[in-house]
């Protein structure tokens, strides 16, 4: 744990009324934190904006997102950027992630170098623009020998695609004679997911005030802590994520059992 704890108070300091630095313990922040940044299109809207706008407004809360979990010394950070389901948007808003996605990586690699953050996507690159796809790789090339944060990016991601893909390998491998069905346990299952290697989510948080999953980390998430906030993802800031935190020190994980906290 390389947590710097004068710069994460100098990072902390002008507290609004409900939430400091002092409500969370430090030696309990979640391992892995996963987001569905929601809420851009409500965002902008509200403002007489177009959504791309809010779009783009969701880019700062999300390097700001990156930064606050690097300095709370969180290992892992998953975000949902775009879902499997996104691509029934109009056109010119697919267009725009896309482009976004890639320009904000670019543009973002000096901070990955600084932090010392590793980058991975999750969901399935083939069918997104070559001029993405050729960033994301330099983005993984660039980030390969970071030993910091993990930083996931969940780019044309749905969960049920990625068990469903999961299955066929395994199914390929069995008849192909490479294993036995019997070899087949939970531990397999979840190296053949995009998440492989990961630990599942400790805390999971959704913006935008919607209750529901929307084919995000089924699997992954089975005994994960959720927070759903009612601010939008353009104003999600490092308050916001103490506030999770702190939320999440609150609760008692019993994975099934009966004692535990
Ligand atoms: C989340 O914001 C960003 C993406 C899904 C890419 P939305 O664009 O879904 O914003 P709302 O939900 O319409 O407000
Ligand atoms: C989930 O948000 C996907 C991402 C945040 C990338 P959506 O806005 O697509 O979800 P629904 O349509 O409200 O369920
Ligand atoms: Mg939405």
């Amino acid at each position: 744990m390389r947590r710097d704890l004068d710069k994460l108070a100098a990072y902390y300091a002008d507290a609004p009324d409900d939430i400091s630095l002092a409500d969370v313990d430090l030696g309990r922040v979640p391992g892995h934190v996963s987001i569905i940044m929601d809420g851009n299109g409500r965002w902008a809207q509200a403002r007489g904006l177009d959504r791309s706008e809010g779009h783009v407004a969701g880019v700062d809360s999300l390097r700001e997102t990156v930064t606050t979990s690097v300095r709370l010394g969180v290992d892992a950070l998953s975000v949902y950027a775009f879902s499997t389901e996104n691509w029934k948007r109009p056109q010119k808003e697919v267009n725009l992630l896309m482009h976004l996605f890639a320009t904000t990586l670019l543009k973002e690699l000096p901070l990955f170098h600084q932090e010392n953050v590793r980058l991975r996507f999750l969901g399935d690159l083939t069918q997104l623009p070559a001029e993405t796809r050729a960033v994301f790789q330099e983005g993984l090339d660039e980030t390969a020998d970071h030993d910091g944060m993990t930083f996931a990016l969940a780019v044309n991601y749905g969960s049920r695609a990625e068990i469903v893909r999961a299955c066929r390998g395994i199914a390929q491998d069995v008849a192909a004679g490479k294993m036995s069905a019997d070899d087949v346990d939970e531990e397999l299952f979840s190296s053949r997911l995009y998440t492989a290697g990961m630990r599942d989510p400790d805390l999971l948080i959704r913006t935008s005030g919607e209750l529901r999953l929307s084919n995000y980390l089924l699997w992954q998430l089975a005994y994960t802590e959720f927070y759903v906030t009612d601010t939008l993802w353009p104003d999600f800031d490092r308050w916001e994520y103490l506030r999770a935190v702190r939320s999440f020190q609150g609760r008692n994980r019993r994975f099934g059992g009966v004692t535990g906290k």
